[in-house]
């Protein structure tokens, strides 16, 4: 077919640019897919022994406060009343995350009214006033008995490094509530999609001017597929650029998918494990995101996830974001703002973190303020 716009990667930020643009600016629009499938790393599928929805790369939970973001999710599907909580065990006890009055109170063994549990929690972190490590940052934001339970060995594990090898700036804040509020997202929207994440990225792909092209890598058939076409692409930035200013850093995730013989594991979606000699840092057990569905009674699925950097070959999820590593990112960036014709967007494509809503609120903008005035003829792609 004619195309008017390419579009690399179909993931939540390459679909919305493509059903924003075929939709409502009237463009044929191509998509090019790396994987056998859309929808990047939110897709899902059901398990073939169960029918248990699967998140494949790892569990997704929707949330937003975004009303715009909130309002175009809702044209592609409905959403379940789905609330995300979560749970750590430590020692052989189960604790509420994040950190609330009742984790507190459960871990001290007494009760405390909020005032009480702040002072208590601050008594401890002044133990620590210029952290130069990730372990004395945490100190001083928790105080040492909180960081010792729930985030040294969890933390140790996801880097697979002590974390007084890490930097003080991979964090900046420990959430800490001091109420009894154990959700774990404060958005005003949240819920799951009620046919699940591939029937909404499949709704967002069908359009008669949209064509998706799955096991296509782009950068393999740029110059047959692009020609002069403006691009926008959704791939790791370093790769885009043949990895010239070296490559950038992440964290990957390994999974552990099993079938047990019982209607429930371990009674809720995610508990995470924050002793150091469980290997693993969480569980994920798929039936319990959608307790409205009809599973069966006798198996369920669950999943483990293991936490180490990514080698080049890996799936990259989490930037890792050293100094040396936004040193590379500007070099990259100035190369990208050479790059005529060509968009880069997405949590690749921008080496940052996304959530969901995040990467459909940066296509938003992306059509708005860069697709639209190009293709009305209102401003050009640089
Ligand atoms: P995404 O990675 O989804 O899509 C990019 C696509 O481009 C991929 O399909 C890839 O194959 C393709 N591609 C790459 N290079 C290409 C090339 N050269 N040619 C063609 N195709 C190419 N968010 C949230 O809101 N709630 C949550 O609970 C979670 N949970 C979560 C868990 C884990 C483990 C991770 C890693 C991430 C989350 N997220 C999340 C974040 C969520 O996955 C993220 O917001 C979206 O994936 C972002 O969509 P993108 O389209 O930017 O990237």
């Amino acid at each position: 077919m004619n195309v008017d716009l390419v579009v690399a990667g179909s993931g939540f930020f390459g679909l919305t640019v493509a059903e924003r643009c075929a939709a409502d600016l009237g463009l044929r629009v191509l998509v090019l897919e790396r994987r056998g499938h859309i929808g990047g790393n939110a897709y899902s599928e059901p398990d073939p022994e169960t029918g248990i929805e699967v998140h494949r790369y790892g569990a997704h939970l929707f949330h937003t406060s975004n009303r715009r973001v909130w309002e175009y999710a809702n044209r592609f599907t409905t959403f379940t009343g789905y609330r995300h909580r979560v749970f750590s065990t430590f020692k052989g006890r189960v604790y509420s995350m994040p950190i609330n009055l009742g984790t507190i109170c459960a871990y001290f063994g007494r009760a405390f009214t909020p005032d009480e549990a702040r002072a208590l929690v601050a008594g401890h972190a002044a133990e620590v006033s210029n952290p130069s490590n990730l372990e004395e940052k945490a100190i001083s934001l928790v105080g040492r008995p909180l960081y010792e339970a729930f985030i040294r060995g969890y933390t140790a594990k996801q880097w697979r490094t002590d974390p007084r090898e890490l930097p003080a700036e991979i964090i900046t804040r420990l959430p800490v509530r001091y109420t009894f509020d154990d959700r774990y997202f404060n958005d005003t929207y949240e819920g799951l999609p009620t046919g699940g994440y591939t029937a909404w990225l499949e709704r967002m792909a069908d359009h008669p001017r949209i064509e998706v092209r799955t096991e296509t890598d782009f950068l393999g058939v740029r110059d047959d597929a692009a020609g002069n076409v403006p691009v926008v692409y959704t791939g790791p930035l370093d790769r885009y650029f043949g990895y010239a200013e070296g490559d950038l850093g992440w964290r990957t995730l390994d999974f552990e998918t099993e079938v047990r013989p019982t209607g429930d594991f371990q009674g809720t979606p995610v508990m995470n494990y924050a002793d150091e000699d469980v290997p693993y840092t969480r569980v994920h057990e798929f039936r319990h995101f959608h307790p409205e569905r009809e599973y069966p009674s006798d198996r369920t699925v669950i999943m483990r996830e293991y936490s180490r950097a990514a080698a080049r070959g890996d799936e990259p999820y989490y930037p890792v974001n050293t100094a040396a590593d936004r040193a590379r990112l500007l070099a990259y960036r100035e190369l990208a703002r050479g790059e005529r014709g060509v968009l880069f967007g997405g949590r690749l494509g921008t080496y940052k973190y996304l959530d969901m809503h995040m990467a459909i609120a940066g296509a938003l903008s992306m059509v708005d303020n860069k697709l639209r005035p190009h293709f009305t003829g209102a401003a050009r792609l640089t």
